[in-house]
């Protein structure tokens, strides 16, 4: 197995591992070190199947489900789709998929939910010929960046995550009454850390809508601002899918976003997986 740097700040591309077979555990526990290392992990020319994918993420830990189809159709599953396909293998237009480009707004899966996503698997089966990548920046060095002022200002504080409040960023109508019933607010720590290799990181994204016990004059410009700073142009890196790419990312410490494709034109089809966080960020201890 090689492990080769992808970004200066973070990312390792690997190869010499077929994904689709079941993995020796020494194998199994390099990628997991590499991954709480590396914060990204891109996987080349894969034979994937929807199987061998839950097979695979089973072993970072416990599945999360899919809160689309669970909030919209009452259904549990733990493989989304992320695209223009259907079920059916059929295109759907720009319009049918416009709450998905909430996507394309900075975050972290799942910040939304009381225990967050770790990590999130993403494997490409049909990929526009143009656009469609996907970015991804480091909270982490982020975090190594600020000046001890805003360090002491966020430590101890507590992010408020909101679905409602991120989706209905791109229209009303983006979010339907299951999850407006069913989805409320939670608490994020602003500050994590990675149990593994004690770096720590800013916790923020498209879902904070507000940080506990400071005015919203002074947190929503904090907001923005630690958004920005992870996301600068130099931290970002932009991965263009080709087909048979497998990616896993520590949502933890990353932020990511869609770039956008023209859905009316091009086919995209891929399939995540992710898994639930150890437990909520709040409860996390920091040292
Ligand atoms: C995602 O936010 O998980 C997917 C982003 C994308 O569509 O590239």
């Amino acid at each position: 197995m090689n492990i080769e740097p992808l970004h200066t700040e973070f990312g390792a591309r690997i190869s010499g591992v077929d994904l689709s077979l079941e993995l020796d555990q020494p194998t199994f526990a390099q990628i997991d070190l590499a991954l709480n290392r590396h914060s990204f992990l891109l996987f080349e020319n894969q034979q994937m199947n929807d199987q061998a994918h839950l097979d695979f993420t089973r072993r970072f830990g416990e599945l999360e489900e899919e809160h689309v189809s669970y909030y919209s159709r009452g259904e549990i599953t733990y493989m989304g789709t992320v695209g223009n396909i259907d079920a059916d293998g059929n295109k759907v237009s720009a319009r049918q998929i416009k709450s998905s480009t909430g996507n394309e707004m900075w975050h972290s899966d799942s910040s939304f939910r009381e225990i967050p996503a770790m990590y999130s698997l993403l494997t490409a089966y049909e990929v526009p010929d143009e656009a469609g990548e996907t970015a991804f920046a480091s909270a982490r060095s982020a975090y190594q960046r600020l000046d001890p002022s805003t360090r002491e200002l966020i430590e101890g504080r507590v992010g408020i995550h909101d679905y409602i409040y991120s989706r209905t960023q791109i229209s009303e109508d983006a979010v339907n009454q299951g999850q407006r019933t069913y989805m409320h607010p939670v608490r994020q720590r602003l500050v994590r850390q990675n149990p593994v290799t004690g770096e720590r990181n800013v916790y923020v994204g498209s879902h904070v809508k507000e940080i506990e016990g400071m005015p919203d004059g002074e947190a929503k410009p904090l907001i923005k601002r630690l958004i920005a700073e992870v996301t600068r142009p130099e931290s970002v890196y932009r991965h263009r899918w080709q087909v048979g790419d497998f990616v896993i990312w520590d949502n933890r410490c990353l932020l990511h976003c869609g770039c956008g494709y023209d859905a009316d034109k091009y086919r995209r089809r891929m399939h995540q997986t992710r898994v639930r966080g150890a437990g909520p960020s709040i409860a996390e201890s920091l040292k």
